[in-house]
């Protein structure tokens, strides 16, 4: 990897805060921050005083009297805007529950920028489990935002479609549906989700997701992208892994300099809320 080291963070100590499993998304602030000259602090939740019963809460509490910033990631939606309304310190979210994960989607759009897409109007299908997933809610989200002539296809099984009040907040046209292959020769970028097992409460259901195979992806534009947030299940094919289209190593590549600059932005801006 090809960064030079910074020194926005030095002498700062940032706290990691994983109350749910990860390995991009914490691994790759933990690069940032030592790219950037800081130092992390990590809570091993499993290790912690939280198996003596200490809340979540007083977790956070003492990790804000020892850093200069916090990066959450919590199950529970409303556990890292609670804690923001009483930190002293800027804290980043890493994922809260099916909410939002607004960091990832920072780095899923600066991909896209690479791929010189961001201007013209695009066709950009989200395929998985739109319900549960954060990564492409906020992705969703802050493409509306940024432009009005884009087409979505949100294809995904009919048990994990996207709820009627956030397809009625969008400005942009869309399609709904559960197949891939009759849309596939129109799209710009295909950005695929895995099955949320965690969140999905009723797993009896037998839900397929949608899948994709070196031989399908080969069908799509030359310019076309393939993005995944990661961890993958079996949806992509790791055949596909080497498809000029296939950019999810890149994703993750950029993760680290989209969370480098988001963490200048921050102490700079000494943001709180
Ligand atoms: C995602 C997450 O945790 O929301 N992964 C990530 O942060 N890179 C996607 C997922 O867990 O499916």
């Amino acid at each position: 990897m090809n960064t030079q080291k910074a020194s926005f963070l030095q002498d700062k100590i940032i706290g990691n805060l994983f109350f749910e499993s990860s390995t991009r998304t914490h691994c790759s602030f933990q690069a940032a921050i030592q790219r950037a000259g800081g130092y992390n602090m990590n809570v091993q939740t499993q290790y912690s005083s939280m198996n003596k019963g200490e809340s979540p809460e007083d977790t956070v509490k003492t990790m804000e009297q020892y850093c200069d910033g916090l990066i959450i990631r919590h199950p529970d939606i409303q556990f890292v805007h609670k804690c923001a309304e009483y930190s002293n310190v800027p804290i980043i979210n890493a994922g809260n529950g099916n909410g939002e994960h607004p960091t990832q989607a920072l780095l899923d759009l600066f991909t896209i920028k690479q791929s010189h897409m961001i201007d013209t109007s695009l066709k950009i299908a989200f395929t998985g489990d739109l319900k549960n997933s954060r990564t492409c809610h906020s992705l969703i989200r802050l493409l509306d935002r940024i432009h009005d002539d884009y087409l979505f296809y949100f294809i995904s099984p009919h048990e994990l479609r996207l709820g009627h009040a956030f397809l009625a907040s969008l400005r942009n046209k869309y399609v709904c549906g559960t197949t891939l292959e009759e849309h596939m020769t129109e799209l710009d970028i295909l950005y695929m989700t895995r099955l949320q097992k965690e969140r999905i409460t009723d797993m009896t259901a037998n839900i397929e997701n949608v899948k994709i195979t070196n031989e399908l992806l080969n069908r799509g534009k030359d310019t076309m992208i393939l993005m995944h947030p990661l961890p993958r299940n079996d949806e992509i094919s790791v055949c596909c892994d080497t498809n000029k289209r296939s950019k999810y190593f890149d994703q993750m590549k950029y993760g680290v300099y989209v969370r480098m600059a988001i963490m200048e932005y921050m102490m700079n801006k000494k943001l709180k809320k």
